[in-house]
């Protein structure tokens, strides 16, 4: 898990003036709406003496209550009231919670959860089809169990298709024909790598989905990563029809997460709003379809975690992607970014101590009531990644 990223909160028509209570990260933090609209988010725990904010309320000024002692805390996570020591009383500079950049975007509620300043901040995967001519989106979220670099690294295998999938391969039935072609590099940025693939699928059975594709044969697909919790997968049924799904992934902790899926497609449109909105309803139920076939198979995986060492796995040339991420992550864990999940761990054991994800006020002001959470130090230099196994 690391800090310094862009990590989807909640569903934008989700998001009310009144406080929700969220975890990512291993950390809990409260969102709301203030009273012009605006996404918030701050750490939950209140620097008084523990109270949850999220159990709290919106005020009319724009600030969150909280619930124990009636403390208000801006959005920039400022104490601006302190009932108990009367209405003019002086707040103390130290009065304040992290808050953290938000923004709305793609039908969410992103949070920059980390201290960098806003030009050195790592963007937000970007959606050039979203709101123009000719796509639609819908958006959807569900949980899984497991860490979310194993769902990444599930998403970024086009191997596992003709197994787990019953809509992209012939559940191994043609072996003798099959193996993964060319791997074609594709959307390659600063912050992750991606591939196309042609491959050889199936005809589509589902009632919808056959409209699309009646025959089976060659179809694209491909997939790629932009940080360490955002990819994308494009799904081409033929020349024309195309699915494209970005997935906005929050670890809650390292063994759960929760994933929001925004589906683009150029297809299954029509005139009639009616209609589309049917038809959006039936392709997050084939969205769920396809998922639940990746979750059966990738909440057994062993070890929970990915190995620290590719020496305790055998990656094939066609693993290169997965390659490539953790060749991304290293580089991010260089940088001091990696949250420390074993010290994280011990800290939340003890019960008597919390820590905050550090927010960017953190730079400026330095006398704060939470210890940052913790991260792996800097590292000097990323260690050679194995390409393949020999
Ligand atoms: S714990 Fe929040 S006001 Fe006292
Ligand atoms: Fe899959």
């Amino acid at each position: 898990m690391y800090m310094n990223f862009w990590y989807p909160v909640c569903e934008t028509a989700e998001l009310t003036d009144k406080p929700i209570r969220v975890r990512i990260l291993k950390h809990d933090f409260v969102a709301f709406r203030d009273s012009e609209g605006k996404p918030a988010l701050l750490a939950d725990t209140c620097v008084h003496r523990g109270g949850a904010l999220s159990g709290g309320k919106c005020m009319d000024d724009g600030t969150v209550q909280c619930p124990y002692h009636g403390w208000r805390f801006t959005t920039d996570g400022v104490c601006t009231r302190i009932p108990s020591l009367g209405i003019s009383a002086k707040i103390p500079a130290r009065a304040r919670v992290d808050a953290y950049p938000t923004l709305d975007k793609y039908g969410l509620v992103f949070a920059f959860l980390g201290d960098l300043p806003e030009e050195e901040r790592p963007p937000i995967m970007p959606i050039e089809e979203y709101e123009t001519d000719g796509w639609r989106a819908t958006v959807q979220t569900f949980n899984v169990n497991y860490n979310y670099e194993r769902s990444i690294e599930n998403g970024l295998d086009p191997a596992h298709n003709e197994y787990v999938h019953s809509t992209h391969g012939y559940n191994g039935e043609k072996e003798e024909e099959y193996q993964v072609n060319e791997l074609e590099p594709y959307k390659n940025n600063d912050w992750g790598f991606g591939f196309m693939h042609t491959f050889d699928a199936p005809p589509l059975k589902n009632w919808l989905m056959k409209r699309f594709r009646k025959e089976g044969g060659k179809m694209q697909a491909g997939s790629g990563t932009y940080g360490p919790n955002h990819m994308w997968t494009y799904i081409h049924l033929s020349e024309t029809m195309h699915m494209h799904q970005y997935m906005f992934e929050a670890p809650i902790d390292e063994a759960t997460t929760k994933v929001f899926l925004v589906n683009l497609r150029n297809m299954a449109i029509t005139k009639r709003e009616w209609l589309n909105k049917f038809l959006d309803k039936k392709i997050k139920e084939r969205n769920m379809f396809v998922a639940s076939e990746d979750i059966k198979v990738v909440e057994k995986l062993e070890p929970k975690l990915t190995p620290p060492s590719t020496t305790k796995e055998m990656l094939m040339p066609h693993d290169r992607v997965v390659i490539q991420y953790r060749g991304k992550l290293k580089e991010w864990e260089q940088k001091g970014w990696r949250l420390d999940y074993q010290q994280l761990n011990e800290i939340k054991a003890q019960a008597d101590v919390i820590t905050a994800i550090p927010c960017p006020a953190r730079r400026e002001a330095k006398a704060w009531v939470l210890d940052p959470a913790p991260v792996y130090g800097a590292l000097p230099e990323a260690e050679p990644i194995r390409e393949a196994a020999e």
